[in-house]
Order: structure tokens, then C-alpha cells, then sequence
């Protein structure tokens, strides 16, 4: 029997719309979560059930699985797809002509608008709305607070930005963390269970506790790290993956060397789970948050501009003045328009911070002719996997509106493997992508290698220069780029804008304005301290940066009084130091740490600490045990060696000689200030130090 819509309340119909609409988001829900996303009571949900069931809108069947609280699956039918874009169009057109009568009213003419249906069809399929996993605003208020009772999983960053693109319909068509079907079939063939191409594992990993935890079918909150429930999950997967199969699989190597895999191996949490998400609310950012898009905004964006063909240029560099006419170029050549639409969510670790890029492109779009170019940020989590990438960006890039993508050489790559060749061929992405373009719906454009012909003045692609022995073609790459940025050295206008060059200036200033670490290390008494003090006296002398000296007593003082001497509170003591150096770098000043620091695994990860700021220079004072002995300048020597101080370094505990040091000064037999200057000279030589 088919509805009748004629007997039913307008609040019934949009009970029944929102029912349609969330069993075609998530099918596999609990009756609860169901009944939580349309705002409905369980007895309520129940009617609207048979009510659904009865005019062949939706079917019910058993599931087998264990769980009691989700014995059935519901599946839309057909003719429920009909009537739930039928009651969209009918909610739609009563709003308008709600609309339509209050224009009237109030300027006595009626509005431009006009009717649902007609718009709908004149829509292309690029601009159309696309489903999203979010519940109206006063279920995701109710949801909110029933969520606040469920067991809460705190979303990593990386996952954070995977539900901002689930929910929003960025990866679109998944409606939810992929189940273990849906997974094995991404990892073999790039394809979901209901055939559609995917090329990406958008999966939720868990610590195994936490998994045994769970029941199938529970739901639970997802929160970020602030706490914010953003979305509830109905578990239905709970799985232990074969990592090293997904390395090979989706990353083309089980290497270490590759961050996607380094990533899933030391961070990723042991097992998936998978299942629906009802989505609450996005992510909250405080940054740049005019330009940040989700995918319907920028369709509507698209609609509104009449923008019928758009190209999308991926990036998470900062863009220069060959990639400006890239861009344009391939714009004017698909004769659409051009969407700028960099990640600023996780991309490939060392990359100039998102903070600064944003800078430098709204810089750059002023370049572009008016109204033919936009920007908008997009908050993915980047795992540099080359061809699948292509193809996972593409998608995105379609889910956003756009009809044609640029892909280049090396798209998406991460660097080299282990043995120091790359991960994938250079033109592997453009043969991925090309492959399933059809089938994606968008089109690839080639990224133009464009180069600078000097002769002519202007960027021309290289391998459309018919003259190239006749004409002077320059060109800067991204290390001498960032050799000239930490020399502080000349920009040409020809390779960049100034406005770019200008703000990554101010991120990157030359290293000599840059903070740095001179981390002494070597046995007590070996004259860290000495050659410490007379090292910050220096550098005070000469200005320009303030210096802080974190000397082994001082800081056991003020910093560690608690810590002994056992291997696990040396570590936490060099640590600390660490993380104070690291801070003193990061703000552009200079950090002068003298512990001993045996340990050289400690020191390597103190020294990550610093490099993520600035130069860590690691100088071992290369004093021997015997000489240091024979000093004994606090007597201590001799009551290690009469046992009563324990665990002494270099009497009865460990001291791992640094095997790369930047620096080893020998000091039997030398002046300390001729120690201290021989730091100078090599601070000098690392271009740390520079005359004014
Ligand atoms: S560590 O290992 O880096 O945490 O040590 P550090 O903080 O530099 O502290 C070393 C100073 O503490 C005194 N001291 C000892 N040193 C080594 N081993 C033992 N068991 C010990 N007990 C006390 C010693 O005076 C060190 O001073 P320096 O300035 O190095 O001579």
C-alpha cells in the first residue's frame, strides 16, 4: 500500500523523510541510534517502521549476528529512494512557498525563486547537493546528550580529519570507519563490497583493550581532543588487520621509511573497528575558518558563480609563480574555472606549516584574473600513497564539486625508501588515475613541467620549448629553495612573488637568526660546565638572541630535585632538558644544555625534539674516565669507587660514547676558552652564527 500523503501531518512526513534519509546513510544502525538521529522515541521509531515496511518503502531482515540489540537490518527499497526525494522536494517547495508568501508581504512582489523540481533538473550532477552523514540540529542536540552515557573513543588528529570528510561528504559514498568486507576489498582492489571504487583504507584503529571492550553492535562516542562529542558509531567490525599486507597493498612497500607506514605500524592502534557514523557535529577549527568549504558549500558556492567546469590543484607546498601559471594554464585549457584547494589537515612531516602556506596563497590569488579563481582549505589527513592518492584525491575533489583534476609528476609521493630509491614510478599516479577516470566522474589534467625562458621572460612548459638550445631556461628546485631561505639568500622575482617570498622569510628566517641547541655531554668532571659558561659569555657578547644555559646541577635543582640516578630518571631528567631546549629553539633563542646524558638513545630523541624547530649541535667533551678521575674536582670519584655513591657514570654505570657528534672537544692539556672557540668556529661553519 503506498502512502498517502494527503492524510498525513506535514511533521509526520518529515519523521518519515528523516527515517528514509538515515536508513540510507546508515543501514546497519541500532535501532537505538536510529531512533536517536531521526529525534524519535523507540515506540515512535517502531511505528514509523511498520509504517515503512507496510508501503514497500523499506525492508526488514533478520541478522544472524550476536548482538540482541541489532537483530535486524533494514534496507531502503527503491520505491523508499523515490519517496524520500519526493518528500525532500515536497518539504522544500512548502519552505519556498512559505518564503515566496513573507517576500510578498513584506516588498509586495514575488521572489526569484523558484520551485525544487525545476532546480533539480537544471542542476548538473557536479552541483548537485551530496549526501551528508549529519542529523538535523535538534537531534544532534538530543544525540549529544543521550551520546554523553555511551563508552567514548578520543579521536587521534589523523582521524579527526577522516570524520570531518565522512560526515561532511567528502568521502562520499563510505558512511562510516570501513567495515572488514568493505576493507579487505579496498586493500586488494580499491574496491567497497558494493563494487564502487575506493582506494583508500578510511579505517578507525583502536588499542586492543579498548576493542575487547566493545560489544558488537555497541555504539559509542567519538570525541575529539578537546572532548567534543562530534558523532556516535554503531560497531559492527572489530578486527585485527594484516599491516604488513596493507603496507604492501596500498603503499607499494611494508618500509618504515614510507610516513603512511611508519605511521601504521608505531602509531596506528592494533585492531579496526567499523561501522556507521551518525554524525553530530564538525570539527571545531579557529583558523582560517572563511575559507575552510565543505563539499555542498562549495557546490552551492559553484551554482551561485554559474561555475559549470572546475579544476582542482591539490597542493601542501607553498605555490611560486610556475605553479600560478600551471594552474592558470590548465584552467584555460579545460576552459573552467580553478579551485586552489590545499590540505591543511596532515601532509608529509617537515612541510612548511599550514599557518604560513594559507599566507602565501591568499597572496598568490590575487594573481589570477578576478572571479575566475577560488580557494578553499581542505582538512584531510595526506598519506603520501602516490597513485592511489591520485585517484582517493580525485574522488575527494569530485565529492567537492569539481569536474577536472591536475595531477603531475610524482603525485602525492613520499620521498624515498630505504634504499634510497623512490616508492613509485614518476608517472604512476597520471596511469592510476587516468584508468578509472571515467568511472570517477572527473578528469585528469596533466601537470605542465613550466620553466622560465629568460630571452622571452615568461614561463613556458619545458617540453613545449622548440628552442631549447638557443634560449636560457632557469629554474629553482624545492632544496635549493630552502638553501637560499636558510642562507638567507636572494629570491629572484622571476621564481617567486615577494609577497610569498616575504612570508616564508618570516617562518624560516636564515639560520642565523634562527634558534638552535649546543647539547654537551660527557663524564663528570669533564668540564661540560666550564666550557659551557665560557660558550654563553661568548654568544651574550655578540647579541642578537637571548641564551639560556641549562647546566646538569642547575637543572637538577631547579628541574628534576626528585630525579636520582637510575636509567629511568636520568631519562626523564635529559628529557626535560630536552623538551626546555626545544621550547628556547622554537622561539629563536639559544639553548646551552651540559648533562652528562649517557644514554644515546635519549640523546637522539632529544635531538628530534630540537630539529623539529631548529639546529640541534650535539658536542661530546671527550674527557677520558681517567682524566676526570684524577681531577675529582667534587671528590665524588673517590666515593663511587668506595661504593658509596651507586650507579656512578663510568665507574659502576654506562656511558655510550656519541657515535656522530657535531663536535668532540679534547680538553687535557687545552685552554677552556680555546674549547669554547673551537664551538664558535663550528656554530659559524653550520651558518648558525654570521656576522652582522
Ligand atoms: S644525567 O645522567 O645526565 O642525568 O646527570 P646530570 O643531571 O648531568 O647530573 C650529573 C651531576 O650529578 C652528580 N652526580 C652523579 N653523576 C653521575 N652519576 C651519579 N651516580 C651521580 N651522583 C651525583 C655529578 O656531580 C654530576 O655533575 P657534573 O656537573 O656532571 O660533574
Amino acid at each position: 500500500m503506498a502512502m498517502s500523503p494527503a492524510k498525513i501531518t506535514s511533521e509526520q512526513e518529515d519523521q518519515m523523510f528523516r527515517l528514509l534519509r538515515q536508513l540510507d546513510i546508515a543501514p546497519d544502525a541500532s535501532q537505538r541510534a536510529l531512533a536517536q538521529a531521526i529525534g524519535v522515541s523507540l515506540g515512535r521509531l517502531n511505528a514509523l517502521l511498520k509504517q515503512a515496511t507496510d508501503a514497500g518503502l523499506v525492508n526488514i531482515e533478520d541478522r544472524n549476528g550476536p548482538d540482541k540489540r541489532a537483530r535486524h537490518t533494514y534496507a531502503i527499497t527503491a520505491r523508499g529512494a523515490g519517496e524520500k526525494n519526493r518528500l525532500t522536494t515536497q518539504f522544500l517547495n512548502r519552505k519556498l512557498a512559505e518564503y515566496n508568501a513573507l517576500h510578498a508581504e513584506l516588498t509586495g512582489s514575488a521572489s526569484s525563486l523558484t520551485p525544487i523540481s525545476n532546480r533539480n533538473t537544471l542542476m548538473e550532477n557536479n552541483l548537485a547537493p551530496i549526501p551528508e552523514l549529519f542529523v538535523s540540529y535538534e537531534s544532534a542536540q538530543k544525540l549529544k546528550v543521550e551520546a554523553a552515557d555511551l563508552v567514548s573513543h578520543d579521536l587521534t588528529p589523523r582521524q579527526i580529519c577522516d570524520l570531518e570528510l565522512l560526515m561532511n561528504g567528502g568521502f562520499n559514498p563510505l558512511k562510516g570507519f570501513l567495515t572488514e568486507a568493505d576493507y579487505d576489498g579496498v586493500v586488494d582492489n580499491m574496491r567497497l563490497t558494493t563494487g564502487e571504487l575506493w582506494p583508500m583504507p578510511i579505517t578507525l584503529d583502536v588499542s586492543e583493550d579498548f576493542a575487547a571492550s566493545l560489544e558488537a553492535g555497541q555504539d559509542i562516542a567519538l570525541r575529539d581532543q578537546e572532548g567534543v562529542i562530534l558523532a556516535t558509531m554503531t560497531v559492527t567490525d572489530n578486527w585485527v588487520p594484516n599491516k604488513a599486507k596493507e603496507a604492501e597493498k596500498v603503499f607499494g612497500a611494508d618500509d618504515d621509511a614510507h610516513p603512511a607506514v611508519n605511521y601504521l605500524h608505531n602509531q596506528a592502534g592494533k585492531v579496526y573497528l567499523g561501522g556507521p557514523v551518525t554524525g553530530i557535529q564538525q570539527p571545531v577549527h579557529y583558523d582560517f575558518r572563511a575559507r575552510r568549504d565543505t563539499p555542498n558549500e562549495l557546490r552551492a558556492y559553484f551554482r551561485k558563480m554559474g561555475w559549470r567546469k572546475v579544476v582542482a590543484f591539490q597542493t601542501r607546498n607553498p605555490l611560486h609563480r610556475a605553479h600560478q601559471e600551471l594552474t592558470f594554464r590548465a584552467a584555460r585549457e579545460a576552459q573552467a574555472n580553478l579551485l586552489i584547494h590545499p590540505v591543511v589537515g596532515l601532509t608529509k612531516p617537515g612541510d612548511v606549516d599550514h599557518f604560513t602556506r594559507v599566507r602565501c596563497y591568499e597572496a598568490v590569488l590575487d594573481k589570477y584574473p578576478q572571479s575566475t579563481t577560488a580557494m578553499s582549505l581542505l582538512n584531510l589527513a595526506m598519506r603520501m600513497a602516490g597513485p592511489r592518492e591520485a585517484v582517493w584525491h580525485g574522488l575527494i575533489r569530485k565529492n567537492h564539486g569539481c569536474t577536472h583534476f591536475i595531477v603531475g609528476r610524482d603525485h602525492a609521493g613520499p620521498g624515498s625508501n630505504s634504499a634510497g630509491e623512490d616508492f613509485y614510478g614518476p608517472y604512476d599516479a597520471q596511469d592510476l588515475f587516468r584508468a578509472h577516470q571515467e568511472e570517477m566522474g572527473i578528469e585528469m589534467v596533466d601537470f605542465k613541467h613550466m620553466v622560465w625562458v629568460d630571452e622571452r621572460a615568461q614561463y613556458e612548459a619545458i617540453d613545449e620549448i622548440e628552442d631549447k638550445d638557443k634560449v636560457t631556461i632557469l629554474n629553482i628546485s624545492g632544496t635549493e629553495l630552502r638553501r637560499r631561505l636558510a642562507e638567507g639568500l636572494e629570491i629572484p622575482e622571476w621564481f617567486s612573488f615577494p609577497e610569498v617570498v616575504k612570508e616564508l622569510r618570516k617562518t624560516k628566517p636564515p639560520r642565523s637568526k634562527q634558534g638552535f641547541t649546543v647539547f654537551f655531554t660527557g663524564f663528570s668532571g669533564s668540564g661540560k660546565s666550564t666550557i659551557a659558561n665560557a660558550l654563553m659569555v661568548k654568544l651574550m657578547e655578540m647579541g642578537g638572541r637571548p641564551v639560556t644555559l641549562l647546566d646538569g646541577d642547575i637543572v637538577r635543582k631547579n628541574l628534576s630535585s626528585e630525579l636520582g640516578f637510575s636509567k629511568e630518571h636520568r631519562d626523564l631528567n635529559i628529557r626535560r632538558i630536552g623538551y626546555v631546549a626545544s621550547e628556547i629553539t622554537k622561539n629563536g633563542g639559544i639553548a646551552i644544555c651540559a648533562p652528562i646524558a649517557p644514554y644515546a638513545t635519549t640523546r637522539r630523541a632529544v635531538r628530534e625534539d630540537v630539529e623539529a624547530f631548529g639546529a640541534f649541535v650535539e658536542v661530546h667533551v671527550a674527557t677520558s674516565i681517567e682524566e676526570c678521575e684524577r681531577r675529582d674536582r667534587k671528590g665524588l670519584y673517590k666515593l663511587a669507587r668506595e661504593g658509596k655513591i651507586k650507579e656512578f657514570t663510568g665507574i659502576s654505570d654506562p656511558y655510550d660514547v656519541p657515535a656522530n657528534p657535531e663536535l668532540s672537544v679534547e680538553t687535557e692539556n687545552v685552554e677552556v676558552d680555546n674549547c669554547a672557540h673551537q664551538v664558535i668556529l663550528k656554530l659559524e661553519s653550520m651558518g648558525l652564527i654570521a656576522a652582522e
